[in-house]
Formats: C-alpha cells, structure tokens, sequence
C-alpha cells in the first residue's frame, strides 16, 4: 500500500516509542487511579488510536467517552474557534475524569474543554496528552500524562491527520512540504 501519494513524509517515532510512552502513560495512570473508576473523554478523531492502546494498559475499571472538537479547518493553523460537533452523553458531576487528546498544539482546543467540563462539577480533571507541541502554545494548559515533546512540525500517524488523511499510518511522521499542498 501506499497510504501517502504525492506526499514526503519523514518518521519522527517509531511503533515501539509510541508504545514505550503509552505504557509508560499508563503505568503512571495505575498507579494514581487504584480503587476508582474514571470515566475516560477522548477528544475526536485524533484520539481513536492512542485511546484504544491506552486503555488497554489500564488496570482498574474505566468508563470511555467522546467529544468531537473541530478548530481546524482544512489547514494546519488553528481558527482559535473551538466547536463542539458531538458531545459528552455520560453524566459528569462527581466523576473522576481523565480527558485523552492527541496533541496539544496551541491549547486553545483543550482549554476550551477544560473549562466547559468544569462547569458540570467532575470531582476530579486530569488531561492525558500524547504529544505535546509546547512551542506554539498561546493559552497555558496543564498536561498531567504526557508521552512525547515534538517539534513544531505538522504530524500525521497514529490517528493524526492532514485533511483526514494518513490516520492510518503506523508510527508518527512530519509532513515535509506542509499539509495543504
Ligand atoms: P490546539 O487547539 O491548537 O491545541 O489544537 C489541538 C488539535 O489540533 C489537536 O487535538 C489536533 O486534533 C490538531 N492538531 C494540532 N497539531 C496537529 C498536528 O501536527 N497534526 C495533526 N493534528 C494536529
Ligand atoms: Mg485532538
């Protein structure tokens, strides 16, 4: 197969650092969550990947979730519009929750989260990211799990896309020439 036609793309990490920080994720998780039941919020679709490895390592009970976020359109800028396409169904007051991103870029989407997951009262906020893009962070944002630092590089693999391409690909690469070529 050929998943990127046309495109240049570079490897940054491997499978096996991406599994490496996952399991190193959630063994920090283990460890914090003995005895409780947290309910999961994966931000869609960059998580889907990253989520079902993660929770996979988990051994205590959680509940899973998700919330489609859009502030991206077709680019790689952010708008600073954040938009809640679909939206958390599971009642969130009084729960432990654990919210699961791809990557936290400029933090404008997470941070808009954050704040609206507030308002219902969880008894508790944890933010999971694997990748943190710390350059090009305009609204500060806690990151309690984190996998890996990266460059300000536009990424795809391992759920990330590029016009909602490349998904698919194992491993996570830059795209040399950009996103919109
Ligand atoms: P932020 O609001 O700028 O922090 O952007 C967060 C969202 O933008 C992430 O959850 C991703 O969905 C997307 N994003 C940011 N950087 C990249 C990238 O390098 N590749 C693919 N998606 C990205
Ligand atoms: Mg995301």
């Amino acid at each position: 197969m050929s998943p990127a036609p046309g495109k240049k793309l570079i490897q940054l990490f491997s499978t096996e650092q991406i599994s490496a920080a996952v399991a190193r994720i959630a063994s920090d998780m283990n460890r914090d969550y003995v005895g409780k039941n947290p309910l999961v919020i994966g931000v869609l679709k960059g998580c889907f990947i990253f989520l079902a490895d993660l929770v996979r390592h988990l051994d205590f009970p959680v509940e899973v979730d998700f919330i489609t976020l859009s502030s991206y359109g077709s680019g790689t800028q952010t708008s600073g519009n954040v938009c809640a396409i679909s939206r958390v169904r599971t009642p969130i007051a009084g729960r432990d929750l654990i919210v699961v991103e791809d990557i936290v870029d400029s933090g404008v989407t997470l941070d808009f989260l954050l704040n609206s997951l507030r308002r219902k009262k969880p008894s508790s906020l944890r933010v999971c990211a694997l990748l943190d893009k710390s350059s090009r962070r305009r609204v500060p944002v806690q990151i309690d799990y984190k996998g890996l630092d990266v460059p300000d590089k536009f990424l795809v693999g391992y759920g990330l896309d590029c016009d909602q391409q490349f998904r698919q690909l194992a491993g996570l690469w830059e795209i040399a020439e950009g996103c919109e070529e």
